[in-house]
Parts: structure tokens; sequence; C-alpha cells
């Protein structure tokens, strides 16, 4: 690294008129100091920067690329009207008792992305289900794409986050990819992508962010997969009850029903959900839903048994029941009646008091 730094000073001087730094003292205590630390400037922009010593030196100066001085005691002003370079370079020094103390002053500039460009590689059109499909994301002329931070999106979530390690400094354009597997729960969902120049705390605030101008909604073709279960328990049901066989499944293109019914049944039908409003016994038997687009298709069979309706003869049944038990208490009452209550009394006091109560009302009238 500090050989690198040695042979960078040493190769500006052979072309920088009146550049006389030899060697910076890395262990240097008072270092130049510049304000700010870090510029952060966009191409085209003014800029300036101070640096500053301790104390007076006899040789006190400030190598750059690009822009104009003004010294004044133990400052030095550095201003650029027109940022128009990409790389540049400013370094401060000082001479003390024969040591070079000096310090670079970290500058970037910048340039916002034209525009961003997103697409799906070398594909147009509808997307297959567990496929591999590649996004392409296209930054144009943007400077440093080393600072670049591309994300590509499914909807608003994030897929995965791209940096370039090209460190070219001049404007350059970019084409950032990531590699997706395509399932059903992609189809509509929007893709796009958004570029970032992350340029630090020196950089603009808010950070510059550009959204690509496609957002390309993804048509992912599938088969049909069903939304009941594939293997339903054989169905017992009653004659005259209502039936449904519910075969529905969704599918890109939408599917198609097709049922192929037991023999000497029903009319044909193409609805997902088959539906019978009064079983009758030629009613039973195996009935087969077959689901399909073009990408594939599904089967569902439903076995169907039906029972004759016993209702009826269970309201006999019971009816006659009903009755016998009604009758049945009937006699029980009456000769419980007959026992417990009746044979308390004599006939014979019934019949006196019956003949009182008659004979009173007689005697009282007369
Ligand atoms: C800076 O310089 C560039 C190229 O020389 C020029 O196009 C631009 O207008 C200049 N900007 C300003 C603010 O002077
Ligand atoms: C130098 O700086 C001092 C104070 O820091 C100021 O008073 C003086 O005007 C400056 N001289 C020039 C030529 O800018
Ligand atoms: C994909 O497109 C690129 C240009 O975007 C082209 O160079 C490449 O040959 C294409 N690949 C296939 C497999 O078509
Ligand atoms: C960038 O780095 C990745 C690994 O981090 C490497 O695979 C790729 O070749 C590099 N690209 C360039 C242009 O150096
Ligand atoms: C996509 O599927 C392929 C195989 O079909 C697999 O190798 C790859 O890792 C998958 N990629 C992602 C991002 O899931
Ligand atoms: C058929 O099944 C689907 C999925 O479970 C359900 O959404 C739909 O309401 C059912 N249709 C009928 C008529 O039961």
């Amino acid at each position: 690294m500090f050989l690198c730094y040695i042979f960078l000073i040493v190769s500006l001087a052979t072309y920088l008129p009146g550049f006389h730094v030899s060697s910076c003292d890395e262990n240097c205590a008072d270092k130049p100091v510049f304000t700010p630390s870090r510029l952060v400037v966009k191409h085209g922009d003014p800029t300036s920067a101070t640096c500053s010593v301790k104390n007076v030196y006899e040789i006190f100066s400030l190598e750059k690329s690009k822009g104009d001085l003004t010294t004044n005691g133990t400052k030095i002003l550095w201003k650029v009207q027109n940022m128009t370079e990409w790389d540049i370079f400013v370094m401060c020094y000082y001479e003390h008792a024969d040591h070079q103390c000096c310090s670079t002053l970290p500058i970037t500039v910048y340039k916002p992305p034209d525009s961003v460009s997103f697409s799906f590689r070398n594909h147009s059109g509808p997307l297959l289900e567990g496929h591999q499909y590649t996004l392409q994301c296209e930054v144009h002329n943007v400077a440093p794409v080393e600072n670049l931070i591309v994300t590509f999106y499914r909807g608003q979530t994030a897929l995965g986050q791209l940096q370039s390690n090209n460190t070219e400094k001049k404007p350059v354009t970019e084409i950032f990819t990531l590699n997706i597997n395509t399932s059903k729960e992609d189809d509509g969902v929007q893709y796009w992508c958004e570029a970032e120049l992350e340029l630090g705390p020196e950089g603009p605030q808010p950070p510059i962010v550009l959204s690509s101008h496609q957002r390309i909604r993804a048509t992912v073709l599938y088969k049909p997969q069903l939304l009941v279960p594939p293997h339903p328990d054989q169905i017992t049901i009653t004659e005259g009850s209502p039936l449904q066989l519910n075969c529905t499944a969704v599918g890109n293109p939408s599917p198609s029903y097709t049922w192929v019914l037991p023999p000497s049944s029903l009319l044909p039908s193409n609805s997902n959900v088959l539906t019978i409003k009064s079983v009758a016994s030629e009613h039973g038997g195996q009935y087969t839903c077959e689901v399909s687009n073009i990408m594939g298709d599904v089967t569902v069979m439903f076995h169907v048994d039906v029972k004759p309706n016993i209702i009826p003869f269970i309201v006999t049944i019971a009816a006659l029941v009903g009755l016998a038990v009604i009758s049945g208490l009937l006699i029980g009452v009456i000769l419980y009646y007959k026992r417990y209550r009746m044979g308390k009394y004599s006939m014979k006091d019934v019949f006196r008091l019956k003949a009182q109560h008659v004979a009173v009302p007689i005697i009282e009238k007369i």
C-alpha cells in the first residue's frame, strides 16, 4: 500500500510542474487537516476545501489536478468552479526538518443515472411455472458505478441486492442480473428494480434512488391445482336428497371441467360443481371429473352410494309404536284406578252417599 502511494506521488511528480514532494512521512504526528475531511461532488458543481496546519512552515502547499488556491498563513483554500473531472487528486503537505507531512483529500465525483430499465432477459410473454428466468436491470450512464446498489423487487418484497465491482470513475452503463424460479404464486405479481447511489453521509440527502420505469406484471402459466381433496371419501346419500360434487381447481389459463357420469344418468356438465337436486337410485356409481388446461390435467373420482329413503317407513313404525305406547298407558291407568282408587270405597258406600245427596235436597225442598 505504502509503495503504491510512493509510486503515485513519484509518477505525479514527473508531470506536474513544480511538484517537489519526494516522500510522505507516514508516521507524521501533525498531518495537515482538510475541512471537510471528505468531499462528495456532483459532476459540474462547484466545490472547495480548506487545508490547515498548526504552525507556519516555509514549505506549505497543495498539489491538485484541478482548481485554484488561496494561501493565508496556516490555511490553504482550494476551490473549483466547475467539477469537470471524474478522478481528481488533491494533496496538502508541508516540510519540516527534512520530513514531509501530507494528507490527501478523498473526493467522489458522482453523476446520477440517466435512467434505469428493467426486463426479463431474452424473454417476453407469459412465464412457465417451475422454470428459471433472469431479471435484468440496466442502469444508464452512472458514476461511480462502485457506489451503486441495485435492488430487484417482487411486488414490495426485495429479492436481492447487487453491487458492481467495476472501479471505473467515469460514467458507465451496467447490466445487473438476478435469476428467479417461477411458481404459481408469481402469477400477477409485478417485478421491477431500483438503483441507489450510496455516497455516504457527505453525499446528497436523501440518497439518490431511481426506480425502473418498467414494472413487469408476470403471467405464470400453471397446470390445474385442486382446491378440494383429490381423493374424496365415498359419498352415501339418501334418495331424494340433493347432491353436490365439487372439483374446483385453479390454473392458468382457467381450467375446463369434463364430467364422466354413471351410465343411465344425467346430462353431461362442464361446470366445476355438479349438482343433482334430488338423487334417485340410478344416480349411484362413479363420477369422474377431469380438470385440464394447456399445462396439464388432474382427475377426481367420486363414488356415490344411493340408499333407499326409509323415512316414511320409520314414520309409520314410529306412529304404530306411539299408538301402542299410548294405548298401553291408558289401559294401565284404568287398571290402576280401578284397583287402588275405586277399591277404597265399597259400592255400597258409593250408593249410600249418592242416596243421601239425592235425598237431602228433596227433604229441604219439601
Ligand atoms: C461545467 O463545465 C461543463 C463542461 O465544460 C459545462 O457543460 C457546464 O455547463 C459547466 N457548468 C457550469 C455551472 O459552469
Ligand atoms: C487571512 O486571514 C485573516 C484571519 O484569519 C484575515 O483577517 C485576512 O484578511 C486574511 N487574508 C487574506 C488575504 O485573505
Ligand atoms: C440473450 O440476450 C443477450 C443480449 O441481451 C444475447 O447476447 C444472448 O445471446 C442471448 N442468449 C440467448 C440464449 O438467447
Ligand atoms: C465481481 O465480483 C464477483 C464476485 O464477488 C465476481 O464473480 C465477478 O467476476 C467480478 N466482476 C468483475 C467485473 O470483476
Ligand atoms: C431454481 O431452480 C434450479 C433447478 O431447477 C436450482 O438449481 C436453483 O437453485 C433455483 N434457484 C432459486 C433462486 O431458487
Ligand atoms: C367448491 O369448493 C371450493 C373450494 O373449496 C369452494 O370455494 C366453493 O365454494 C365450493 N363450491 C360449492 C358450490 O360448494
